[in-house]
This record gives structure tokens, C-alpha cells and sequence, in this order.
């Protein structure tokens, strides 16, 4: 959608006072459920987000399996009460789409060879919505699987960039800002969002998704940005990983 609204104004300050190269807050914990073999929650702005991990585990039924690799499969839902308007329960052609992607990028991440025949499963649950949710659920399930000790080459990490719109003092729309982690209002009725996740110590691409217009400058410009912000989030998650580690260890002692 167009802009028609005043999204950042001529000092570019957006409308929740964040400069343009600056996240949402981010809280991560890890190990939060007691039955998976790895979990993590996230809260992103708005957005609340659970993932859990079990397996690897015998894959069923049985034609799925893979007899060189394990299968990563990953399970996008939102909760009915989770957006404005109530989401109708179950899977819905978005949820698919978000399921597939998230699924693609961790198969590229997870050391996959070692579980011949086995599935590792990633159930990514959004408790509130507020744009951005398959940043926050990938983000929370590379913690939930390093939480659950699967073997990785990384800890797979997401961040989005896009693109929204200014009016002049006149209201008219004059070109548009590339910023970082669009917000809710930002999202609906700004002009692009890219997000991305990668994987953080070689910088790789494993999940790249457009929706919306850049030029190619923008494009590099909002690429960047969202390499910066994985970057950024890449370090909370080790954070809420060794506050796990840690509380493990005093609970021994
Ligand atoms: O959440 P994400 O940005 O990854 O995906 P999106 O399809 O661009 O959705 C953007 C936002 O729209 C979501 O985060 C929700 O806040 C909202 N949404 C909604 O209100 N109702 C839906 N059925 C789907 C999404």
C-alpha cells in the first residue's frame, strides 16, 4: 500500500521516535518449555513469539524419510488472537509459504547428513502479531535448535529492511526512506520490506524475500541494513543462550 500517512519525519524519526538504522527491543530466553528438546521465547516490538524443537527423531511416516539426511521441518502458526481481526485456526496459505521458506533456511544451516532418516521439528507458534513475525519465529527457532543441541554450522539469525514513504511540509509524498525492522504501521503502508536471515559468522544468505518496489541502490542500501541488524540480534541470541548454559550450571552446583 502507498503511503499516505507520515511515517518519519524530515529529521527521520519514525513514528515509534526510532532512527532509521534502529531495532524494536528484543528479549530472548532460551530453554522455556519443559517437554521440547529445545525452546525459546521472543518478544520483537509487539510481536511474541514461541519455537520449539524435537528430535531428531525417526521420521513418519516413513516415505518422508531421507536415507542420507535428516529432514528439517518447520511449522509456521499464528494464534487465532494473535492479530487485530481473529485469524481463522489452522494452516493458511501464508502460514505455508512462511513454513516452506523457514523450513528451506534451516535445512542450509542444520548439519543435516549426520540423522540419516531422521526429522527434526521446528513448531514456530506467534502469540501476538505485529509485523515481521517470520524474522522473530526464525530467529527464535536457530536459538530453540541450538538449545536443543542439534548440530549447526551457525545459529541462523533474521532480520527485516524496507522501504517507507514522507510527506513534505506541503503533504505531498516525496520519495521514501529506507529503514531498519519495519513496524507495524510501516508495514501496512510502506512501500517495501526485505527481510532476510542469514547465517552470521560468514554473512551467507539463507532466506531472502521481497514484497514491494526498490531500486537497486535502496535495495543494497536495505540489504545492508538488515545484515547489520542480524548482526546485532546474532549477539542477544548467544546472550540468552549462555544465560541457559549458566542457570543449568547453578541449578547442578
Ligand atoms: O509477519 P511478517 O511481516 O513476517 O509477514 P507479513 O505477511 O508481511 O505480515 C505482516 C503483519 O501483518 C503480521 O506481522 C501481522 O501483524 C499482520 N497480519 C494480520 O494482521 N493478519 C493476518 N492474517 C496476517 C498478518
Amino acid at each position: 500500500m502507498k503511503s499516505d500517512k507520515k511515517l518519519i519525519d524530515e529529521n527521520g524519526k519514525r513514528l515509534d521516535g526510532r532512527g532509521p538504522d534502529q531495532l524494536r527491543n528484543i528479549k530472548i530466553e532460551a530453554g522455556v518449555l519443559h517437554r521440547a528438546d529445545g525452546s525459546c521465547y521472543l518478544e520483537w516490538g509487539g510481536n511474541k513469539v514461541i519455537a520449539a524443537v524435537y528430535g531428531p527423531r525417526e521420521a513418519i511416516p516413513k516415505h518422508t524419510q531421507n536415507p542420507l539426511k535428516a529432514i528439517v521441518k518447520a511449522r509456521y502458526n499464528m494464534a487465532a488472537f494473535s492479530v487485530d481481526d481473529r485469524k481463522r485456526p489452522g494452516p493458511d496459505r501464508r502460514s505455508q509459504e512462511i513454513s516452506k521458506v523457514t523450513s528451506e533456511a534451516l535445512e542450509k544451516i542444520v548439519l543435516t547428513d549426520q540423522f540419516p532418516r531422521a526429522a527434526i521439528d521446528v513448531n514456530i507458534e506467534v502469540l501476538d502479531a505485529e509485523a515481521g513475525t517470520r524474522c522473530a519465529g526464525l530467529t527464535a527457532a536457530g536459538v530453540a535448535l541450538a538449545d536443543a543441541g542439534i548440530p549447526m554450522r551457525d545459529i541462523p539469525v533474521a532480520c527485516a529492511a524496507g522501504k517507507i514513504g514522507a510527506e513534505n511540509n506541503d503533504g505531498m509524498f516525496s520519495g521514501g526512506f529506507v529503514v531498519l525492522d519495519l513496524g507495524k504501521e510501516e508495514d501496512n503502508f510502506g512501500n517495501a520490506d526485505l527481510p532476510i536471515a542469514i547465517a552470521p559468522r560468514t554473512n551467507d544468505i539463507i532466506l531472502l524475500q521481497m514484497d514491494g518496489h526498490l531500486t537497486f541502490d535502496e535495495f543494497e542500501h536495505a540489504l545492508d541494513l538488515a545484515m547489520k541488524g542480524c548482526q546485532e540480534i546474532s549477539k542477544l541470541q548467544k546472550e540468552a543462550l549462555l544465560r541457559r548454559y549458566k542457570s543449568d550450571v547453578e541449578v547442578e552446583e
